[in-house]
């Protein structure tokens, strides 16, 4: 028999959020003498459940309300029929959910977990806790007050979870003299010739430094589809308008990969070479020096390394392509650690305080609301002497960004197009901060032939087939994916693509930001793909034009009626664009313009709406 239970921790996350979360609740179990097994939903095998001695799950919640990629055969297991209300008879579990209430479908992962397990006779022992994106302190603001009852639950459930009882600490110290990776340095002399010509494949390098990071990339590919080359980099948006929205032309360069209108392609981003520099030298180390990395403590259920793995990467290669040191705000661990190596009293004691409870606001001020990166916050401590392997398991990774792609194949044989925004803002102390993926694409000149590593990805737009009726709703950048849509249409046979469409833009003005405007004028004319002529139309709210904003819902407004009859003839409905209350709000029209024009009651509207949803024809795709 065991003489001290063992709480598991499950966590399913996308961006590494919850896993953040579930490995700080972890480390504050560990602290006060706690046995903690701490694992992702697909490292675990979920026909154990029902023999644990007590679960946190930790889950976060996707774009509109779908579950992490790791959670997918764990929540295919637990919905079994099979499974029943005694399955779970009283496993004390808690539900920690991590999301952003500007979704409509806030926390809902989260939700359903805590319902089904319930429901297989689990018992909470705690209230679920929400963490919320949009809180200025984020998910840890409702993290911090749900672990400390978390303690007391568990320690009424069964005392023997903390032996020493739950005040009890260990000093944080003893957690930090180890990293959870180690670093291997190799010597280069015995390198041989295959492996010095290796390092001259990107796609190889890419492959290899992506292996050996810790870090939570979005998919599991690693090595790249193919290697692009821009061939076109023109701004759509009239300069001094207060927005740089880009027209980017790509060709395939290594391989060409066959896409559909719709898909969404990755790009993985350089870092600014300075900077890099700027870190190396800060954190003192050796750039041409060569290294692999692995787990500390390999546990039984880590997968072996592959060969590909043990195969040593520059140390500069691997920070390159992995390590984000521009990135914004470092998480609160990474300040626990750094004051653990700092040398300087009033830098350790300063540290201490973030790192703490009572410091969250300070930290925020500090952190998060001038979004300091983390060579930045290196820099204001220089007395902090982090070893490699701590850096290595502690920056952000560097991650690719997606975008719609915006071109169509059929029109552009070899090439791709994209349609950027180029983020920038200022921070309150007035900072000028830009988005790495999109200005690093604004600063490329097409003659400097750059080599872009992509992957290509199904998004949430399926290609639509010829025949079909399309209502597009896309404001600002979300006219992308439309723009391969009426090129597309555009090339098919015309006796083919004779089915309407009708496309809601939007922008702020009609001088600076329309973008595409020649293309839309020209393909609402002359029987084009959005002419009225075929039944369509193009219709344009320019927001900033008039005193009062004019947004695409009210234009939809307008055309109601004929917005109900191409439903009703089976049209399909996309809507693309900024997340923020765009979507939300377009689907409120629609249910507005269903329950005007067939003078039903708002809730037969949105039932109609859910149906059409339901049946693959109501589609959405929201970037922040
Ligand atoms: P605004 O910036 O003037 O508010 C592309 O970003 C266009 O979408 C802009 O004209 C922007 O208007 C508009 N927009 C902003 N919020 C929106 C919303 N909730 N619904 C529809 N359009 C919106």
């Amino acid at each position: 028999m065991k003489d001290q239970p063992e709480l598991l921790i499950l966590y399913a996350t996308q961006t590494g959020n919850a896993q953040d979360a579930a490995e700080r609740l972890g480390r504050e179990a560990e602290l006060r003498g706690c046995v903690v097994r701490l694992l992702s939903m697909d490292e675990y095998d979920a026909s154990s459940l029902p023999r644990e001695d007590a679960v946190i799950f930790v889950v976060s919640t996707t774009g509109q309300g779908e579950t992490p990629d790791s959670m997918r055969g764990f929540w295919r297991f637990l919905l079994q029929r099979s499974l029943n209300q005694s399955w779970l008879k009283g496993v004390p579990y808690a539900v920690f959910g991590l999301g952003d209430s500007s979704y409509q479908k806030y926390n809902f992962v989260a939700k359903k977990l805590d319902k089904r397990l319930s429901d297989l006779g689990a018992r909470a022992i705690l209230e679920r806790g929400l963490g919320d994106d949009q809180h200025h302190s984020g998910y840890e603001a409702a993290l911090d007050p749900w672990m400390l009852s978390l303690w007391s639950s568990l320690s009424d459930t069964n005392p023997m979870f903390f032996p020493k009882g739950i005040d009890f600490m260990f000093s944080s110290d003893t957690l930090i003299d180890q990293s959870s990776i180690q670093v291997a340095y190799h010597n280069v002399g015995k390198m041989n010739s295959q492996l010095t010509s290796d390092l001259k494949n990107m796609e190889m390098q890419i492959e290899r430094a992506r292996l050996m990071s810790p870090g939570k990339f979005s998919h599991g590919k690693k090595k790249p589809d193919c290697l692009l080359n821009m061939i076109k980099n023109q701004r759509l948006s009239k300069v001094g308008s207060g927005k740089d929205v880009r027209h980017f032309e790509f060709e395939f360069v290594s391989s060409v990969i066959e896409y559909e209108v719709g898909d969404v392609l990755e790009v993985l981003p350089s870092q600014n070479p300075a900077a890099v520099n700027d870190f190396i030298q800060r954190c003192n180390l050796d750039p041409e020096s060569f290294i692999t990395i692995s787990p500390r403590n390999r546990r039984k259920q880590d997968p072996i390394p592959t060969a590909t793995q043990m195969v040593p990467i520059k140390l500069k290669t691997f920070i390159e392509l992995t390590m984000d040191i521009a990135s914004a705000s470092p998480r609160r661990y990474f300040f626990e650690v750094m004051s653990y190596y700092a040398t300087a009293p009033h830098e350790k004691e300063r540290l201490q305080y973030f790192a703490s409870p009572e410091g969250r606001d300070d930290l925020y001020q500090y952190n998060q609301k001038e979004r300091r990166s983390v060579l930045e916050v290196l820099e204001d401590f220089p007395s902090v002497k982090m070893p490699f392997d701590w850096l290595v398991q502690l920056v952000p990774p560097l991650k690719s960004r997606s975008f719609s792609i915006s071109s169509s194949p059929l029109a552009h044989p070899n090439q791709v197009h994209l349609t950027v925004n180029v983020v920038s803002w200022t921070t309150p102390y007035k900072r000028n901060r830009l988005g790495l993926c999109s200005s690093w694409l604004a600063g490329l000149d097409p003659e400097q032939c750059v080599r872009i590593p992509v992957w290509f990805h199904k998004g949430s737009l399926p290609a639509p087939s010829p025949s079909l009726p399309l209502i597009l709703v896309g404001p600002g950048t979300g006219c992308a994916p439309f723009r391969g849509f009426v090129e597309e249409r555009s090339m098919e046979n015309p006796s083919m693509s004779t089915a309407p469409v009708l496309f809601f833009f939007g922008c702020r003005n009609e001088d600076n930001d329309f973008l595409y405007r020649d293309f839309w004028l020209s393909h609402s004319k002359h029987h084009g793909v959005l002419s009225e002529e075929k039944g369509g139309g193009f219709y344009i709210a320019f927001s900033r034009d008039q005193p009062r904003k004019v947004y695409v819902q009210h234009k939809m407004l307008e055309q109601s009626q004929k917005i109900w009859n191409m439903l009703k003839d089976g049209a399909a409905v996309y809507v693309a664009g900024s997340s923020t209350k765009m979507p939300a709000d377009v689907w409120s029209t629609f249910e507005e313009i269903i329950s005007k024009e067939t003078r039903v009651p708002r809730e037969s509207a949105v039932r109609w709406l859910r149906a059409l949803e339901k049946a693959g024809k109501y589609h959405v795709e929201a970037w922040s």
